[in-house]
């Protein structure tokens, strides 16, 4: 019983967020637009040249411009518009607070859930092909590739600075002069005290209190070789996560790196003044910060490198996780339906990531 999304989108039920819903800032209604209900399967499109998704902290800053401008452009679309930063943003707590419900094994009350099981890293990865894909339409540049923010990587290890930075570039679309104070990667709810030039912490169950950076750097390095290796080689089980399983909830495992690393970044960049630690801290309201999709950017290239690490690093090859299938509306507006079984070959997707060193690779505990 492959995890399926809903035949008709219009079964979309009221989120749980699990809190008080006058409290959720960004709003608990996280059902899509009814545009389109039932969803066609995706064909992957012909590739005729790769996009290159580029590591965050080696940008240009014409590659700045280029991808402020296809948020400005996504920000300013009707919010009803399923591409919108809006939907966009409803997607992740569609898929993770129960909007949707899987009739599985007599179990009519499953509600999908894409974390702590091997669903993580297939959502994920679709949720950002359809996102990256829309923003290089709104910009007409079909081979814009969605930055990766390198936090495996020394020079990664903080946020990103074009997230917080004044917007320095003119407004190409209008005589205005340019507001050094609107930068559309902006988002109001992230913790002040981890802004540049702030060392994240990837490490959450080793909190010492303050390091010095040296101390940190070296302890998030050992976080991601643990993961990467140590934790999960040979073990694919230990990596993806196991499979959703109604009967045994207890038995679901969730995979060394999003239980590690990648719930350590969530945590770090959200706010903890907010009462929900909006907006990178809560399933929620994570997608409505743009550091969340250059996260799970970096998140996606971790499952392609443990891929190349070692032949003994294969993907479930069971039916269930290869038919479960989600949908999403792509570029076009047109509601689709994917499968895991189709995104486990990035180049057929047509995307592929900018190398960067892998330091961690020394960094055996
Ligand atoms: Cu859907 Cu980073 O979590």
């Amino acid at each position: 019983y492959p995890i399926t999304a809903p035949e008709n989108i219009s079964n979309c039920v009221p989120a749980d967020v699990g809190f008080n819903t006058e409290d959720a800032v960004r709003g608990s209604a996280c059902c899509p637009p009814t545009t389109q209900t039932t969803a066609v399967p995706y064909v992957l499109p012909e590739v005729t040249e790769l996009r290159v998704r580029p590591a965050a902290d080696r940008l240009t800053p014409e590659y700045i411009a280029k991808y402020q401008l296809a948020i400005k452009r996504m920000k300013e679309l009707p919010d009803e518009d399923p591409r919108s930063w809006k939907q966009q943003g409803k997607i992740h707590c569609a898929y993770c607070n129960g909007a949707y419900t899987q009739y599985m094994n007599g179990h009519p009350e499953l509600k999908i859930q894409v974390h702590n099981n091997s669903l993580f890293f297939p959502f994920h990865r679709w949720y950002l092909y359809f996102y990256e894909r829309i923003l290089g339409s709104l910009i007409e540049d079909p081979t814009f590739g969605l930055p990766y923010w390198n936090w495996d990587n020394p020079k990664g290890m903080l946020l990103p600075e074009m997230l917080e930075a004044p917007y320095p570039h003119p407004d190409p679309e209008s005589n205005r002069p340019p507001n050094p104070r609107y930068n559309p990667l902006f988002d109001p709810y992230r913790n002040v005290a981890h802004l540049p030039p702030a060392i994240i912490d990837l490490d959450r169950g080793n909190a010492g209190g303050d390091k010095d950076c040296v101390a940190q750097i070296s302890e998030n390095l050992t976080a991601v070789y643990d993961q990467m290796i140590a934790d999960s080689a040979a073990n694919p089980d230990a990596f993806f996560g196991t499979n959703p399983n109604p009967d045994d909830p207890k038995a679901i495992v969730a995979g060394s790196i999003e239980s590690g690393v990648h719930s350590a970044v969530h945590v770090w960049v959200g706010n903890p003044r907010m009462t929900n630690n909006e907006d990178m801290g809560n399933f929620y309201s994570a997608g409505y910060d743009p550091a969340f999709y250059l996260l799970h950017s970096n998140v996606d290239r971790m499952w392609q490198i443990w891929n190349e690490l070692d032949a003994r690093n294969v993907n479930p090859s069971n039916d269930d996780w290869l038919n479960a299938s989600f949908v999403f509306y792509d570029e076009n507006q047109n509601l689709v339906r994917v499968y895991n079984r189709d995104c486990v070959d990035i180049e057929r997707m047509g995307y592929t990531f900018e190398p960067s060193r892998l330091t961690w690779l020394q960094a055996r505990s």
